[in-house]
């Protein structure tokens, strides 16, 4: 009796564990994340899929109980990794509740991805040495703490914010020529990558229409400039 919570990666097909994709070929039931999870990885498997997105948590565990009981082998497909806005905890405690042994198999973050696609680092030397990971919560801005979080100079990482760029740039206290990247579907071939900063972003996003499926970046690592070499490669 257990079940697989796995990382599908931020999109690309090849971009999911070796792991995580002998789960998939071996699985009888795939309950998988909506939209974010490429069809394309999902295609070609023997397992029944089941979209969860227009499911409620009970239904899920009920599916994921039910199948086990049959005898089936289970995964529980997250969008980039599980960790991150992967609502699995809710989840996995019903499940462990019922006497269900869950295991998590880690995913490429579309973090990981969005730097990826600006040939980037999310720390670099002489830049910013930290990353915070954050997103706007509710539909005010009120309670969450992207303000005070900006205040740290620190390389930030903004999901679940498309739909909401102008606010979100007008709660951030940095000035405004700091760079800003929204990157929509990392990894995957309709992948796109906005440049900005601070004060224009939201009207480039505007323009483009992007309204989801979109991490923001903001710092100065997204200009690959300004860094100092790493200890890593001195000359010895
Ligand atoms: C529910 S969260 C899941 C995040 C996921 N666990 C991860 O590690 O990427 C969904 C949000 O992740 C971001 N996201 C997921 N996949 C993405 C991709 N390929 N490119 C850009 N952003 C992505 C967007 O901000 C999206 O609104």
């Amino acid at each position: 009796m257990k079940v697989w919570f796995v990382g599908a990666g931020p999109g690309d097909p090849e971009l999911i564990t070796v792991k995580g994709f002998k789960l998939l070929k071996d699985a009888d039931l795939i309950i998988y994340a909506g939209s974010l999870v490429n069809p394309q990885l999902l295609s070609g498997l023997t397992a029944e899929l089941v979209n969860s997105s227009n499911l409620s948590l009970e239904s899920i565990i009920a599916k994921i109980i039910e199948s086990l009981n049959a005898g089936k082998k289970i995964v529980r497909l997250h969008s980039g990794d599980p960790s991150l806005y992967g609502a699995i905890l809710e989840q996995i405690r019903p499940l462990e509740e019922a006497g269900i042994e869950v295991e998590v198999v880690p995913g490429v973050s579309s973090l990981f991805a969005a730097a990826a696609a600006l040939k980037t680092q999310l720390t670099l030397k002489g830049v910013s040495e930290s990353l915070i990971i954050t997103r706007p919560v509710g539909a005010t801005l009120e309670k969450d703490d992207l303000t005070s979080l900006s205040k740290h100079g620190a390389t930030m990482a903004i999901f679940l914010a498309a739909d909401k760029v102008q606010e979100v740039m007008a709660s951030l206290q940095m000035p405004e020529e700091t760079p800003v990247a929204l990157i929509y579907h990392a990894s995957w071939p309709d992948q796109k990558i906005l440049l900005g900063n601070l004060k224009n972003i939201a009207d480039k996003v505007e323009a483009e229409g992007v309204k989801h499926s979109a991490l923001i970046l903001v710092g100065g690592v997204i200009d690959r400039t300004g860094f100092r070499r790493s200890h890593l490669y001195r000359e010895r």
